[in-house]
């Protein structure tokens, strides 16, 4: 009997991996993966046989039921089996069935986090998701629900909608009907994390005409509070994190050095 880990790979390149996950996809003797996992990363477990399994292949219910029979196949038969995963595995990564379904089989298995797309777009386009005094809320949202139907709300200072490119003006309509502002600062961003990511900037009203510029890529929609560019006149904000580091205590201002 064999083990299974679960890996996040991060939303892009393949340096975004976390070490934990290079060095146990170097012991791989099987990888099952996803589609939106960088090809680079083979070179991380060459000797291990590669499957994809990714979305287009695998769209529906049946898909993952395929899935979750090939890990299981996989783990009794095999060593080490690793289940590659875009961005982390727990956040809208079918993770649960899968690992439900080694349970059931009785297998060894283990969760290694990786970089979720919402974490990347704020890497990428410098807009922390927190900030002190207007953000102290982050939500990561799929605006589809299984019927298909849209569902969107007011649920933190900022919100971050995976799986929404295609909705873009639906997505805006159900925002303001739950009583955000037309004018909340929206910021979009597709295939983050990788070197020809892009990224608009838009208002609520506006952001259906974010469309065409992000079609067909992965994308996410992050609203309010996080999609705010950071304000270079902000100083203070700057001059705090600077006394952190000088060992200046920041609520006594510039000047006044800490006692050891
Ligand atoms: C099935 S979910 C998987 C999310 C993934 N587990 C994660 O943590 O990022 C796929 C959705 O994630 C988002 N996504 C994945 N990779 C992305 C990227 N590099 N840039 C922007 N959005 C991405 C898109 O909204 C895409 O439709």
């Amino acid at each position: 009997m064999g083990k299974v880990a679960f890996i996040g790979a991060g939303p892009g390149a393949a340096d975004l991996i976390t070490l934990r996950g290079a060095r146990l996809l170097a012991r791989a003797d099987v990888v099952l993966h996803d589609a939106l996992t960088d090809p680079a990363l083979r070179e991380l477990a060459p000797r291990a046989q590669w499957i994809h399994v990714g979305k287009r292949g695998f769209c529906d219910s049946t898909g993952q039921a395929a899935i979750n029979a090939l890990i299981v196949r996989h783990g009794r038969e095999d060593g080490l089996v690793v289940r590659l995963k875009g961005g982390d595995p727990s956040v809208f990564g079918r993770l649960e069935e899968e690992l439900q379904a080694c349970a059931e089989a009785g297998l060894e298995v283990e969760v290694v986090p990786g970089v979720t797309a919402a974490l990347a777009a704020a890497a990428d386009t410098l807009r922390p998701l927190t900030r002190r005094g207007s953000g102290r809320s982050v939500s990561l949202t799929t605006a589809m629900t299984r019927t298909g139907d849209l569902h969107a709300s007011r649920s933190a200072d900022t919100e971050v909608f995976y799986m929404a490119g295609k909705q873009l003006g639906p997505l805006s309509r159900r925002l303001r009907e739950a009583g955000w502002d037309p004018a909340t600062p929206v910021s979009v961003v597709s295939r983050a994390g990788w070197p020809d990511q892009l990224h608009s900037d838009h208002t609520l009203d506006t952001l259906a005409q974010a469309s065409l510029l992000h079609a067909g890529r992965p994308t996410v929609v992050v609203v309010g509070a996080g999609a705010r560019a950071v304000d270079a006149a902000r100083a203070p904000v700057a001059s705090a994190s600077a006394a952190c580091r000088e060992g200046i205590a920041p609520d006594q201002g510039l000047g006044q050095t800490l006692k050891p």
